[in-house]
């Protein structure tokens, strides 16, 4: 590694242990502190995840990182300082939660800052850098890797809250892409530990849209996908907040479904389903979904489904499937 990308690996090794030091030890760290307790996240899960805490101070972090050498330059390179208005480099984090994202082997390599004050932007993350790649990152795969190995299986989260709520309520396979969608790259990097991704993204339409994406991913990777049943309106740390660890697993967790029921759902939400019209375009899109099956068990058990589900011919249906298939390879 070059020089400077060791200098930004070193600076975020330092801020690490300030910010959750900060957190953990100072008057000023105490409101964040007191809103981590508040929202339920342990002792053992905020040290276990370095939470730390950002004080409100524009030099503060500017001068300790003069005071261990390293150049302005490089910290706004890194991410971690930005220029004001005045020209005056200043924390990009502070005020802020302290989220430290690890790489694979356990190094710092950004930060997920929360506002606490209702401050705009809700989260302020690093900037890709040098040793920052989003489209390749797993938030908490260094620490979920041998469970997930383990289990040969992931469970997909939206957010660093919900993977260190979920790690709490006693899922060590949780792991979150960082505030983007789901990539080819990341599917590929699960896909050499496990089967099968539980996806458990929000209960809202964002997270059911973004589900929609990530199984088509995932799908390509070729890895088996399931679907986790939360209640609309829910996220799984509030959730867990709510009906807590038990209920999380029992109800949410192990009640998930295939991605095909959850396909069936989220695509009749394009169509009104009283219009004879829309229910044929909706039959189709499925049987369309139901191509891409590999498994012809599988197929047939969905398309007798349908047949069932709407009064139509099984037959047809079954011709109308073999030429996508056809089609299709
Ligand atoms: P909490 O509100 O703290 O419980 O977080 P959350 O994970 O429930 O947030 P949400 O569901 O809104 O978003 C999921 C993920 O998207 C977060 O973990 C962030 O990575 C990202 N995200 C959310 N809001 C913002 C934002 O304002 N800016 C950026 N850059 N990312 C965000
Ligand atoms: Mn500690
Ligand atoms: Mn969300
Ligand atoms: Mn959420
Ligand atoms: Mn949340």
């Amino acid at each position: 590694p070059s020089t400077e990308e060791q200098a930004i690996l070193e600076a975020y090794q330092w801020l690490t242990k300030l910010y959750h030091h900060l957190l953990r030890h100072t008057k000023d760290g105490k409101k964040g502190l007191e809103y981590l307790y508040q929202r339920g996240y342990s002792d053992e899960s905020i040290d276990t995840f370095q939470l730390g805490y950002s004080p409100q101070s524009k030099d503060f972090i500017l001068q300790f990182l003069e005071n261990k050498g390293f150049h302005r330059q490089t910290m706004v390179k890194a991410g971690l300082l930005t220029t004001n208005d005045q020209q005056n480099y200043v924390d990009r984090f502070q005020g802020r939660i302290i989220f430290p994202i690890r790489n694979a082997i356990g190094k710092t390599v950004g930060f997920g800052g929360r506002s606490i004050n209702g401050q705009d932007p809700k989260y302020l993350n690093s900037p890709e850098s040098p040793v920052f790649q989003k489209s390749k990152l797993l938030y908490n795969f260094d620490l979920a890797r041998s469970e997930i190995r383990k289990k040969s299986e992931a469970i997909l989260l939206e957010g660093y809250a919900d993977v260190i709520a979920v790690h709490q309520a006693g899922a060590k396979n949780g792991i979150a892409s960082l505030g983007t969608s789901l990539t080819d790259a990341h599917a590929s990097i699960l896909r050499r530990y496990v089967d099968t991704v539980l996806i458990c993204f929000d209960g809202d339409d964002a997270g059911q849209n973004a589900t929609y994406k990530a199984i088509k991913l995932l799908k390509n990777a070729g890895c088996t996908v399931k679907v986790a049943n939360l209640p609309k309106g829910y996220d799984p740390d509030s959730y867990i907040q709510e009906f807590g660890a038990t209920s999380f697993k029992e109800n949410v967790l192990q009640a998930s479904s295939s991605e095909m029921t959850f396909l069936i759902n989220h695509l009749k939400k394009n169509f009104n389903l009283q219009h004879e019209g829309d229910r044929i375009r909706y039959v189709e899109s499925i049987i369309g979904e139901i191509a891409l099956l590999k498994s012809p068990i599988e197929r047939d058990h969905y398309i007798r489904d349908l047949s069932d589900q709407f009064d139509l011919s099984y037959d047809a249906l079954n011709q109308d499937l073999m030429s996508r298939i056809r089609n299709n390879s």
